[in-house]
């Protein structure tokens, strides 16, 4: 491994193993850590990388220096409850979300506006200059691939790479059993073209990625929303009542890092998720896009690596943490993976080749995982401050998710709250947040908004954060929801 990489990734694995201790409060406010000497130490490495963690530490708020006195755990922002595990009905519905998420998309990526409307990092978490190189050694040293049609299921070498990259989920792939594809929501829509037919029930939590919605609605197919906690994710026990009662085809679930609760399941429900669609037979559908980012090893331990019968569908992708423009994806749908390869080939063919080398080639650098933590670190630090900033500004009565990583957040407004009008209101002030109903094809998160914070965060962002808590006290001060701001 390169020198360079080496260091960036002893100073983030200090600074990781100081910084998760002191998010999950096992080391409380004011508690001494570590001198820089001490540290250096115990670690057997160099003053200068302990210094280097200290000093991300210390921009990330996490620790202060006290003059003469060494380091200590800097006060944490003050704490919201969290949202309550959601109650949708329990019946299905058809799909009719579209038109909302296009305009709130559209908006958010206006360059003219303060934008928490999207889940898109800003380029300045990736590593740019690493992708350029790789997509120019790419072109150079396989320059056939821009000028012929490639055939298959992708490049070789990025389904080994993949199959690698899965090894960090707990999952041994077979490379030639990975399809590649344009991206995750690629993947899942041919998992779910793969089995199901239109009319046909799909289980997801709730609420859920308003894309997901999107794609059940392209597809005809009814979305049955279960009960989902906020940190642990689908409720299994209700998951187990709609197998009883409903005429279930496929679950689609985010287990790592749920869009947009954040939650993540224990490892204990993943096992028996695996078990419970084996038993029925159902297809899972299990997005991993965001296992990179969650903050512990066993977070990032997909239920696939529980499925020993093929009923896990792995849907991942790189698009929020490598390169978003690469537009790469990948599937392995286990006892249907001929049938999606099939669709695949029917739908779009295969991707850039070229483009496929030069991920591979992204994937097997050593740096790839120093990448993964620094932008774990980055967003941390940043998703704290937002919770901080929320816990000021927004009207009494708000709760608030506490993802274990990841970058969105969900914000529980006064109940009675309306967030279209606040989405309205923020929007006179080019500000974008997006709205509960997005996430739902029930009515049921109309007080509800998400806030993306990977994109530009600077003063700009603070100031529009605090507006949006000011225009929601506003709201509520005025009889939507009840109470002031605190
Ligand atoms: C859970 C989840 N899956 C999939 C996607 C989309 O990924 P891709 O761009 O690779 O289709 C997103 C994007 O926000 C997401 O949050």
């Amino acid at each position: 491994m390169p020198e360079h990489d080496l260091a960036q990734m002893l100073y983030l694995q200090i600074a990781e193993s100081i910084a998760m201790p002191i998010r999950a409060g096992t080391l409380a406010r004011g508690e001494r850590i570590p001198s820089v000497r001490e540290l250096a130490r115990q670690r057997s490495v160099s003053l200068g990388t302990v210094l280097q963690a200290y000093r991300m530490l210390e921009d990330s708020r996490l620790i202060e220096a006290r003059p003469r006195s060494g380091y200590f755990v800097a006060a944490r922002p003050p704490r919201l409850p969290e949202p309550e595990t959601s109650n949708p009905p329990p019946s299905s519905m058809a799909v009719d979300v579209s038109s909302l998420a296009a305009r709130v998309m559209h908006l958010a990526h206006d360059p003219g506006c303060v934008s928490f409307g999207a889940a898109c990092p800003s380029p300045d978490l990736f590593a740019e200059e690493r992708v350029r190189r790789a997509v120019s050694r790419a072109a150079q040293r396989h320059r056939a691939t821009l000028t012929q049609y490639t055939i298959g299921s992708g490049d070789e070498s990025l389904r080994r790479a993949i199959a690698r990259h899965a090894l960090r989920m707990g999952c041994q792939l077979d490379a030639r059993e990975i399809v590649v594809t344009n991206s995750c929501l690629e993947s899942i829509t041919l998992c779910l073209r793969a089995v199901t037919q239109p009319g046909d029930v799909v289980a997801l939590e709730s609420p859920t990625l308003f894309s997901f919605l999107e794609i059940l609605e392209n597809l005809h197919l009814r979305a049955l929303e279960i009960p989902t906690h906020p940190r642990t994710g689908l409720s299994l026990d209700a998951l187990q009542l709609a197998f009883d009662t409903q005429p279930v085809k496929a679950v689609l679930a985010v287990p790592t890092l749920s869009n947009p609760m954040g939650a993540c399941m224990p490892l204990t429900e993943r096992r028996r998720l695996a078990q419970m669609v084996a038993k029925r037979g159902i297809p899972l559908i299990e997005d991993v896009l965001y296992n990179d980012l969650a903050e512990q090893n066993e977070q990032r331990r997909a239920v696939r690596s529980f499925d020993t019968t093929g009923h896990v569908m792995m849907c991942g992708s790189f698009s929020k943490t490598i390169a978003p423009g690469l537009r790469l994806g990948w599937v392995e749908a286990g006892r249907w993976g001929t049938k999606v390869a099939r669709q695949k080939q029917a739908t779009s063919g295969s991707q850039s080749a070229m483009l496929e080398r030069a991920m591979a080639d992204l994937l097997m650098q050593p740096g790839i995982e120093a990448s993964y933590r620094q932008m774990r670190t980055t967003i941390a630090a940043r998703v704290d401050e937002a919770r901080g900033l929320i816990a000021q500004y927004f009207p009494k009565g708000t709760r608030i998710t506490d993802p274990p990583g990841g970058f969105i957040l969900w914000v529980e407004l006064p109940q009675g709250t309306d967030s279209l009008a606040l989405f309205q209101a923020c929007l006179a002030e080019s500000i974008v947040i997006a709205p509960g109903t997005m996430f739902s094809a029930t009515n049921h998160f109309r007080h509800c908004i998400r806030l993306g914070l990977a994109g530009r965060w600077d003063d700009a962002h603070r100031l529009a954060l605090r507006r949006v808590g000011a225009l929601a006290a506003t709201m509520a001060q005025r009889g939507q929801g009840g109470g002031a701001t605190h």
